[in-house]
């Protein structure tokens, strides 16, 4: 048994050793440490503008909090399990650097809005650190979309050859997607930017306190309006979560997309040195391992929301210890999240060359131009319907006869339809193919240049 340490009178001995371990977050939760310094500076001065402490008592307490900043960045604090957690480890050492008035700060104060204050303090700035980075990724696909706005691509559905596209149409579907990300997270932000503290343990306290003070001395927006909601609600961290999950979803999408493009199958694109690697044994590979890790790394955000849904939804109100297995997971999932942005930003922006004239003639050598016959004569009078059944004939003697609809004859397309003339070659090439689907959204170059002007002035906003 090791001595008693926190706890008040009523306790008679410490607590096991193995159980001080198994209990104590100060191993991750260190990751708090300045958010519960901000917060206790903006506590005590509270506690000193209401009178509930004296002036120079708050004064003691805030240069005793920020000397512990100081040691931190300089590496000397340094807390280990005997603290239980960053809270205690901070109350300890304050009380140490400016003696008894250091016991004043807990006043009105429970470890329970204390930690509800660091974790949404934490969050709230690495929201807007995670969409500093979505922004960056938006615009290495903006800039990569702008300069082909006429490359083309084949499109896809089912993994088939389906209509061909411009590039730039299909990267500025993943600036779609991360645009709701982006605004997603500032939804979170705002049910995040809510303060807790001054709701005590459960029910608030019974000193004159003034929630709305330590709330605007830190930027809080509002204040929680029930303090048993407030020591217990992580419902912004499992938002939190979930917008992060589909922030991966849609990196993973695109890692996915990556991976089969740089195969020798598709081909579409060349991985440059600087974000590929070699394999130990086959002389010939180069492996796209960033697009690889990133859609790897998309399970263990899923599962972290996964985790927190789980542990909150059996908890009676109000404060359970359950709750400090809400760090973890919310951590990992901001430097998840973080770190896969940040690698497929550079994977875009240099580690990855589109074989632009690869990708031109692939489209040629499809019959990805079908529904534009079909079009074509459906423009003529003919109904779509009998049309289509029409292409579908010559698609299939095409391809019994090894040729593309390009390489038919007028004589040939003649014999199908009378409707046929000369200009059919010009409205099957993939070019005009692209550029007809002008209708809004749609792939045509003049609608995708509209659109690379709309997303930069939703990005600029
Ligand atoms: N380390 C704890 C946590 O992360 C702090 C709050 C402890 N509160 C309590 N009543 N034991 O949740």
């Amino acid at each position: 048994m090791t001595k008693k340490t926190t706890w008040s009178d009523r306790f008679e001995s410490a607590l096991h050793p193995a159980i001080a371990i198994f209990n104590a977050s100060i191993g991750f939760d260190i990751e708090l440490i300045e958010y519960d310094l901000t917060g206790s500076i903006a506590h005590a001065q509270m506690l000193g503008k209401t009178g509930i402490i004296a002036t120079e008592e708050v004064d003691k307490l805030v240069a005793g909090l920020e000397q512990i900043r100081t040691e931190y960045h300089r590496g000397e604090f340094t807390p280990g399990v005997e603290a239980e957690d960053i809270h205690f480890a901070v109350e300890r050492r304050l009380t140490d650097i400016v003696g008894d008035v250091g016991k004043k700060l807990h006043t009105a104060r429970s470890r329970n809005d204390q930690v509800g204050t660091d974790v949404r303090l934490y969050l709230r700035e690495e929201i807007t650190n995670i969409r500093g980075k979505l922004r960056e990724f938006q615009l290495v696909l903006l800039e990569l979309a702008e300069n082909n706005v006429e490359t083309l691509i084949p499109g896809y559905t089912h993994l088939q050859r389906a209509q061909p596209l411009s590039l730039a149409h299909h990267l500025l579907a993943y600036v779609q997607m991360t645009q709701r990300d982006w605004e997603r997270l500032g939804d979170v932000y705002k049910r995040t930017n809510i303060s807790p503290l001054g709701c005590g343990a459960l029910a608030g306290t019974t000193f004159p306190i003034d929630r709305q003070y330590s709330a605007q001395l830190l930027n809080f927006e509002a204040v929680y309006d029930n303090s048993l909601d407030g020591v217990s609600d992580r419902d912004f961290a499992i938002e939190f979560l979930c917008a992060a999950s589909l922030i991966m979803v849609h990196l993973s999408r695109l890692s996915e997309e990556m991976i089969l493009w740089s195969s020798e199958e598709f081909s579409f694109i060349k991985l440059k040195d600087s974000c590929a690697t070699g394999s130990s044994i086959m002389p010939q590979k180069k492996n796209p391992d960033v697009p690889e890790l990133v859609r790897g790394k998309t399970g263990r955000v899923f599962g972290h929301l996964q985790a927190l849904l789980v542990m909150m939804k059996g908890l009676p109100l109000a404060y359970n210890k359950d709750l400090q297995e809400d760090k973890e997971g919310l951590f990992d999932g901001v430097k998840t999240v973080k770190a896969c942005l940040e690698a497929m930003t550079i994977l875009l922006a240099e580690g990855i060359e589109f074989k632009t004239s690869r990708l031109n003639s692939a489209v040629e050598e499809d019959f990805s131009n079908a529904t534009d016959v079909a079009d074509y004569l459906a423009a003529k009078g003919v109904p779509f319907r009998e049309a289509y059944n029409l292409v579908g004939k010559v698609v299939k003697k095409s391809l019994t006869a090894g040729k593309l609809l390009k390489d038919l004859s007028l004589a040939e397309w003649q014999q199908l339809h009378p409707a046929f003339e000369e200009d059919i070659y010009q409205e099957i090439a993939p070019q005009t193919v692209v550029s007809a689907r002008n209708s809004y959204g749609g792939t045509g170059f003049e609608q995708v240049r509209s659109a690379i002007a709309r997303a930069k002035s939703q990005l600029s906003s």
